[in-house]
């Protein structure tokens, strides 16, 4: 099974990306909205098809990225029926299986955090996602969204710590670079639920967590609610002066098809060294001509009246020119994908 973790790091949240290796069908377990851009170049640039956004749970500390996947993907989304939640395509209760080619995840109710709480165990029993059900060496605060101390304690004795020692727990957050456990290791390790802890042990310790209120439950439940679709017209259209995309490196790139096609809209930089320029691959007509290395100093000679488009010979240190160019405050950038090699294999006009 091809298996990711991402992280947020504004809400400490991992996103956990999982495939069948021959079929590329894929699965998202609680992606993050503002990570959406990141999360979908790694499912383009893996070849996944994505069939399901699942989220462990109705999230209150930042708004699910399931909607944005489904406009992108037209995949489905999934989130416990117990919330009644609106978009939800695969309203999943205990015992559903969730299947991605030749893999499936088995979803177990895990109710304590809130009451639609979900763990999704792998066939196999290798792997849980816990949710906020189960963290690594701690459990999801049960004060508000019908929390409930008591429930929690079963969900995690009963349908977590029922599974095999070595089965490896992936938690929805962790707070201290914790990336994952295994079953074994917080039954006897977990301090608020492991080794000899009761019932009341776990209630009275839960009920003394004193955390602040989350920040974000104020938007982030609503939006959740709406498995993360956004406001009527809240939408940010990412660039409007071309077919942006940003990779899963963090560059804006585009399509040399496109830059082709549209040549009088931007500005084209080229940053070869001198000596590459009059070589077999040409250079573009028009093309300003600053050499990467000199890039930081002459920042002011490059024209930003309309989008610069930076272009190399492989698409690699016109990529670094970009990120400078962003930073240096040029909002309309984007990396020339390929360089001159993709764009002479294309056969398109110097
Ligand atoms: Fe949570």
């Amino acid at each position: 099974m091809l298996f990711r973790q991402l992280f947020d790091q504004v809400s400490s949240t991992y996103t956990y990306l999982v495939a069948d290796e021959h079929t590329r069908e894929a699965l998202i377990v609680d992606c993050v909205f503002e990570q959406h851009a990141r999360d979908a170049a790694l499912i383009a640039e893996l070849e996944l098809t994505l069939l399901v956004a699942v989220d462990t749970h109705c999230h209150a500390d930042h708004v699910t990225g399931a909607w944005l996947m489904k406009s992108a993907f037209g995949s489905k989304i999934a989130l416990a029926r117990a919330y009644g939640a609106e978009n939800v395509d695969l309203p999943l209760v205990h015992g559903d299986r969730i299947a991605f080619g030749a893999e499936s995840l088995e979803v177990r109710a895990t109710p304590g955090h809130t009451a639609g709480c979900l763990s999704l165990v792998s066939a196999d029993r290798r792997i849980a996602f816990t949710g906020d059900a189960l963290l690594v060496r701690g459990a999801g605060r049960t004060d508000f969204q019908e929390g409930d101390a008591h429930r929690l304690f079963r969900s995690i004795r009963e349908q977590l710590f029922t599974l095999p020692d070595d089965c490896v727990v992936y938690p929805a957050h962790d707070y201290d670079g914790r990336t994952s456990s295994t079953i074994g290791e917080e039954r006897s390790h977990n301090p608020r639920i492991g080794g000899e802890a009761r019932e009341e042990d776990f209630v009275g310790y839960m009920r003394n967590l004193g955390l602040p209120h989350p920040k974000k439950l104020a938007v982030a439940v609503p939006a959740n609610m709406r498995s993360g679709e956004p406001e009527p017209g809240a939408v940010q259209p990412a660039a409007t002066w071309g077919p942006v995309i940003v990779t899963y490196a963090g560059f804006p790139e585009i399509a040399p098809e496109w830059v082709a096609s549209h040549r009088s809209d931007v500005r084209v930089l080229d940053v070869r060294s001198p000596e590459e320029l009059d070589g077999e691959l040409g250079r573009l007509d028009g093309a300003a001509l600053i050499p990467l290395d000199e890039l930081r100093a002459r920042l002011s000679e490059v024209d930003s009246d309309k989008p610069v488009v930076v272009v190399c010979q492989t698409g690699k240190r016109s990529a670094m020119a970009a990120a400078i160019l962003r930073k240096a405050g040029f909002t309309r950038v984007a990396n020339v994908a390929g360089g001159m090699v993709r764009w002479r294999e294309l056969g398109l006009p110097n």
